[in-house]
């Protein structure tokens, strides 16, 4: 399917077919396809791309004061993990991972150490650093391998479908982080922003929060938050910075950005209320990050896209707009089962 236009919740093909946008694009359009608002910040940009780390935009500044914590920023979600894993090794010293399975943190070497999806790793196992210790999502770790740099942990994890944790798993490991002097890193680059209904869930544990997605409004960029401000001076390495990227801070996107973080919160109570609707409907999961059985060519021929979710592939997942109405719920949940 080619995407020739996408308005809110709705996208259209290059046949001119219409689809009701379950998927939200991976969750990235939380404010809906080509939201006006972020459209308006966008094109009224006075610098468009200006020079990475050696010198922000104005607006890309005003992001980072905005930001409620010290951040890093990156370009993709996987930038915002690499960065927290990083600051971990900086932080300690010491080089393993505790990730659990289902985890998916992206598909960069260091990110794919942690990702817990074989058919990602096999062809790479060779390169992928580490160690990594694996445990069961949702477990009690027990006391940490003594070389633990980190535990990284989505707090509602997305790929795996939807899998929403015991309410005490995140201030478990919190603890078992402190035991071992290990940093915890949570993950809410698909969680976070109001999906789960929470603007930055696991804030309150986490040593490095990530976000990303839904932070651009539609254009790419992460972060890295600093939730416990003293790990950012981990990264004063000298003159050069020795992590980033041509397009680090992309001042469109940090536009965007701007917008992203006023109207979300304005939603949560949304988030709420739709999420009701979705388990009503038979969807697990938490708030506008939901999964059940499904496939996702079969809803597609009834005009609803979802994404194809679970360890094996056999769920469906929706994480649309945070904008979605009733009427467009009613709508997606009748042609699905219809
Ligand atoms: C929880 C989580 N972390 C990290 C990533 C990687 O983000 P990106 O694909 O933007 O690199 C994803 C992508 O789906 C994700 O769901």
């Amino acid at each position: 399917m080619i995407w020739a236009r996408a308005e809110g919740c709705r996208v259209w093909d290059d046949g001119g077919r219409e689809y009701l946008d379950l998927s939200g694009g991976f969750g990235v359009a939380a404010l809906g396809h080509r939201n006006p608002r972020v459209m308006n910040a966008i094109a009224g940009a006075p610098v468009v791309h200006a020079l990475g780390d050696l010198a922000d935009a104005e607006v890309t500044a005003a992001l980072r004061r905005r930001l409620p914590w010290p951040s890093k920023l990156g370009v993709t979600g996987e930038d915002a993990v690499e960065i927290a894993l990083r600051t971990a090794l900086l932080v300690t010293g010491r080089p393993g991972i505790v990730a659990f399975d289902g985890a998916y943190h992206g598909t960069g070497l260091l990110a794919l150490a942690a990702t817990g999806f074989d058919a990602f790793r096999d062809p790479f196992r060779a390169w992928l650093p580490g160690p990594v210790h694996r445990y069961a999502y949702g477990e009690d770790t027990g006391p940490l391998p003594g070389d633990t740099a980190c535990v990284v942990v989505e707090p509602v994890q997305g790929r795996a479908g939807a899998r929403v944790p015991p309410p005490d798993f995140l201030a478990t490991l919190r603890r078992r982080c402190d035991d071992a002097g290990a940093l915890l890193v949570v993950d809410a680059v698909y969680a976070g922003l109001g999906r789960v209904g929470e603007l930055w869930p696991g804030s309150d544990v986490a040593d490095v929060l990530c976000v990303g997605k839904a932070l651009g409004g539609g254009l790419p960029l992460s972060a890295a938050l600093f939730t416990r401000p003293d790990h950012a001076s981990a990264w004063d390495l000298g003159e050069a910075d020795v992590y980033t990227h041509t397009h680090v801070g992309n001042p469109l996107a940090c536009a965007a950005a701007l917008v992203v973080l006023d109207e979300v919160p304005k939603l949560l109570d949304r988030v709420r209320v739709a999420g009701e609707r979705f388990a009503r409907a038979g969807w697990e999961g938490a708030g506008l990050l939901r999964a059940r059985v499904g496939e996702a060519d079969a809803a597609e021929r009834r005009g609803v896209i979802v994404i194809p979710a679970g360890l094996d592939g056999e769920l469906i997942s929706a994480t649309p707009p945070l904008t979605i109405t009733d009427d467009e719920l009613d709508e997606a949940f009748a042609r699905l089962d219809g």
